[in-house]
């Protein structure tokens, strides 16, 4: 008997080597492929069922029933999902974030992978992981790399089926930690599908994708060999790239805040000082702080009371997105 409804679990994850612009906007086919790691400590939990009778989605986030408008991201992606395996009536979704929404932390890749794996479940579909993350990716490119476990990399591929994200460490493969920096809370100004389409129109952005390839090499091999400084140098040259082609985008987008800025110079510093430690931001101002598992404490020590900084998240490395009984 089909079944009535279905719980899926995902966690975002934290891009060591970044998606930036799209080379196609609407698939989300990315311009060049990334590495990211999974998120073990923040999650989404995500219940769905069928509302047979019903003409439009309803979509719960921590409880509180969305408007038309939050909730219309989510009707486009399953109606791109209904055209690709067609299915019957509207859905209720009930999503639950362990990390306040407004923290600074994207909450759409776990949002998205939680779901696709979800409708993998309640449609039927027997969907291969590599198709669940290709569901995943119509969401939000990022949300791929949250479908498989531990370490990932998103191959760009060059059509719907082909572009997901795999494997390539497990979670225990190396102890490696992120530690989040909260600077500011609020939801972004320029949200990261806005900030994709603006990529072209930096005169930079041909220049990282041309380069994306050596970068992700580098990345890989580092991660692969537990090689700590060769991972810092090219995390940080990455994240630095995508800021630049941020910046120089028309309009201009700027995600860094003065304190963003001076925790950036602060790990520099540790790192100089022997303590392993590295940063990457997102599309946004919060700063990852990448650490190995023996540095954690002196870097958390290092940034209590730091200016501007309002919250701190520590976080493992994480599994792929399941379903929960
Ligand atoms: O998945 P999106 O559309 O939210 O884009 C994510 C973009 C970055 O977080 C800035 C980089 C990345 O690879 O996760």
């Amino acid at each position: 008997m089909p079944k009535n409804f279905t719980t899926a679990k995902a966690h975002p994850n934290i891009a060591f080597i970044k998606y930036w612009g799209n080379a196609d906007q609407n698939l989300r086919l990315p311009a060049n492929a990334s590495i990211s790691m999974n998120l073990s400590e923040l999650e989404t939990v995500t219940k769905i069922a069928f509302l047979p009778d019903q003409s439009s989605h309803l979509l719960k986030i921590n409880g509180i029933l969305q408007d038309t408008e939050h909730t219309s991201r989510v009707a486009t992606y399953l109606e791109s999902v209904r055209n690709l395996y067609a299915f019957q009536g509207s859905l209720a979704i009930e999503s639950h974030n362990n990390f306040p929404m407004g923290a600074g932390i994207a909450s759409s890749a776990s949002a998205f992978a939680a779901l696709a794996v979800a409708l993998n479940d309640l449609l039927e579909l027997n969907l291969p992981q590599s198709g669940i993350s290709a569901l995943a990716r119509l969401g939000s490119g990022s949300a791929c790399r949250s479908i498989p476990a531990g370490f990932t990399v998103w191959e760009k591929g060059r059509t719907h089926l082909d572009s997901f994200a795999a494997t390539f460490a497990p979670p225990d493969h190396w102890e490696l930690r992120d530690i989040i920096l909260i600077v500011a809370a609020e939801e972004k100004a320029v949200g990261s599908t806005q900030g994709h389409a603006l990529a072209d129109t930096s005169p930079y952005q041909s220049v990282r994708v041309h380069d994306a390839k050596r970068r992700l090499e580098i990345c890989r091999r580092a991660i692969l060999n537990k090689d700590f400084n060769k991972l810092a140098w090219i995390i940080e040259q990455d994240s630095d790239m995508m800021h630049a082609v941020m910046m120089t985008s028309r309009p201009p987008i700027n995600y860094w805040q003065p304190a963003s800025i001076a925790i950036m110079q602060k790990v520099r510093d540790l790192r100089k000082n022997g303590i392993a430690c590295a940063y990457t931001l997102d599309a946004g101002p919060n700063v990852h702080v990448i650490t190995l598992a023996t540095d954690q404490t002196k870097v958390i020590n290092a940034f209590k009371g730091f200016p501007g900084l309002q919250d701190m998240y520590i976080s493992n490395i994480g599994a792929g997105a399941q379903v929960i009984p």
